[in-house]
């Protein structure tokens, strides 16, 4: 009991010095009270079970599928928690570990694969061991934080491309030299899908290596959830595939498709891989239920298709401005971060939530408000989607978005041809 009353006891914590408080006084005083109009941007209303909630990338909406859960509860009961230790110490090829990356390696149809805590481990460690001190990065300006930070960790020179321009991409490879190159299949902020085919050719004829993060395709894109970069027969030309397991395998983890040489140095070599621990055995028993599911239920994939086109051909009837994007996650791009704070709450008040992307997940002159579909909506919820969205249109001032005013700039000619 005693125990439990000091456990329970609030203990002041020492006083921070300067170089930290003027860094969350910053946050408090500027981003909070002025860039954000005084409340947390993050910080909307709390939504009721009669909202329509687009926030996860739980894409097929198997969260809760019993084959799923059945697996995680089989391997809890059997004492599945495994061994607390760092995947570099797993070294017997039948543990579960290594047969579920064999299953998802099958899947993309690489040699092997590596699975990592997360997808942001997968893409630090892939980075930092692939590229060192100088070697030249190009990475698509919208490519996810995770990939940057890998750079960053490795000390290689980043080299930023326009997002998904290929002459681009072609001329800073041809100044800089053979080096690495990562895009993202489709990028996360606005769902557009990257000219794989076009940024293959280029790899292949610069001697550069190819990096594609399928975080949000693999599962939702291919046949049988395989991703983009099998489904276009790319295997031979990219190098690396990495992903996400967080998004249509509703799990937690990230995997990196690649050859049984490389996945033996990569143990030893990357830092998430050797000073952090690995996945436990109930996890990867859920991994590979949500892989049969993915595989096997063809119909999740088909059914967030039909969404994805009805969703976005209606916005863009409407005259939302989201033609950056083709895929299942729609960005209303309204740029500063206020506006975008705005139109969060409008929507809200329509009964539809989707998830603030400001600063660092932007830049500040780019915030948005990003909807992610999944194959669990209703006919009833695309209506109500699409008619929460015509009803608040003029409320939205979609004219003032960021995404309106760039559209309007491509449409004029004199003006392309000028930049
Ligand atoms: C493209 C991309 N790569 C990597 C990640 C990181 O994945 P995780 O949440 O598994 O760390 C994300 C998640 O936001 C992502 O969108």
């Amino acid at each position: 009991m005693e125990n439990v009353s000091v456990l329970q006891r609030v203990v002041k914590a020492p006083a921070l010095p300067d170089f930290v408080t003027s860094r969350v006084d910053k946050f408090h005083n500027k981003r909070v009270a002025i860039d954000w109009g005084g409340r947390h941007i993050l910080r909307g209303r709390t939504p009721t079970s009669r909202d329509l909630v687009l926030q996860s990338n739980d894409y097929l909406a198997i969260a809760g599928h019993p084959a799923i859960v059945e697996a995680q509860r089989d391997a809890l009961a059997s004492g599945g928690l495994g061994m607390m230790m760092s995947a570099l110490f797993m070294q017997d090829a039948q543990a579960p570990l290594h047969r579920v990356e064999a299953e998802l390696a099958r899947a993309v149809g690489t040699e092997t694969g590596i699975l990592a805590q997360s997808g942001y481990a997968a893409n630090v460690g892939l980075i930092q061991s692939i590229a060192g001190e100088r070697v030249p990065v190009y990475i698509d300006m919208l490519a996810h934080a995770s990939l940057w930070e890998g750079i960053r960790s490795s000390g290689a020179t980043a080299v930023p491309v326009m997002h998904n321009d290929l002459a681009h991409l072609e001329r800073q490879v041809l100044r800089h030299g053979p080096g690495v190159i990562v895009v993202d299949s489709v990028y996360s902020t606005n769902g557009s899908l990257a000219p794989l085919q076009g940024i293959a050719d280029i790899a292949a004829i610069h001697g550069c290596v190819l990096v594609v993060d399928e975080s949000h395709s693999l599962g939702t894109h291919g046949v049988r959830g395989e991703g983009l970069v099998a489904s276009l027969g790319l295997q031979d030309r990219v190098h690396f595939i990495t992903a996400s397991l967080a998004k249509a395998y509703c799990s937690r983890a990230g995997f990196i498709a690649c050859t049984t040489r490389f996945k033996d140095y990569f143990g030893c070599e990357a830092l998430p891989a050797i000073f952090s621990s690995s996945l436990l055995d109930y996890e990867l028993a859920g991994m590979s239920a949500s892989h049969r599911v993915i595989q096997t239920e063809g119909w999740r994939r088909t059914r967030l298709r039909q969404v994805t086109r009805h969703v976005r051909g209606e916005l863009t009837r409407l005259g939302f401005p989201i033609g950056d994007g083709t895929e299942q996650i729609i960005a209303f791009e309204a740029g500063v971060e206020i506006l975008t704070g705005k139109v969060r709450d409008i929507l809200e008040g329509y009964g539809v939530f989707g998830s603030v992307f400001s600063a660092p997940a932007t830049t500040a002159s780019r915030s948005l408000l990003r909807l992610t579909l999944n194959a669990g909506m209703s006919d009833s919820d695309v209506t109500r989607l699409v008619d929460a969205c015509s009803r608040a249109r003029d409320e939205l001032n979609l004219p003032a978005w960021s995404a309106s005013r760039r559209a309007a700039r491509r449409s004029e000619p004199e003006l392309e041809s000028v930049a």
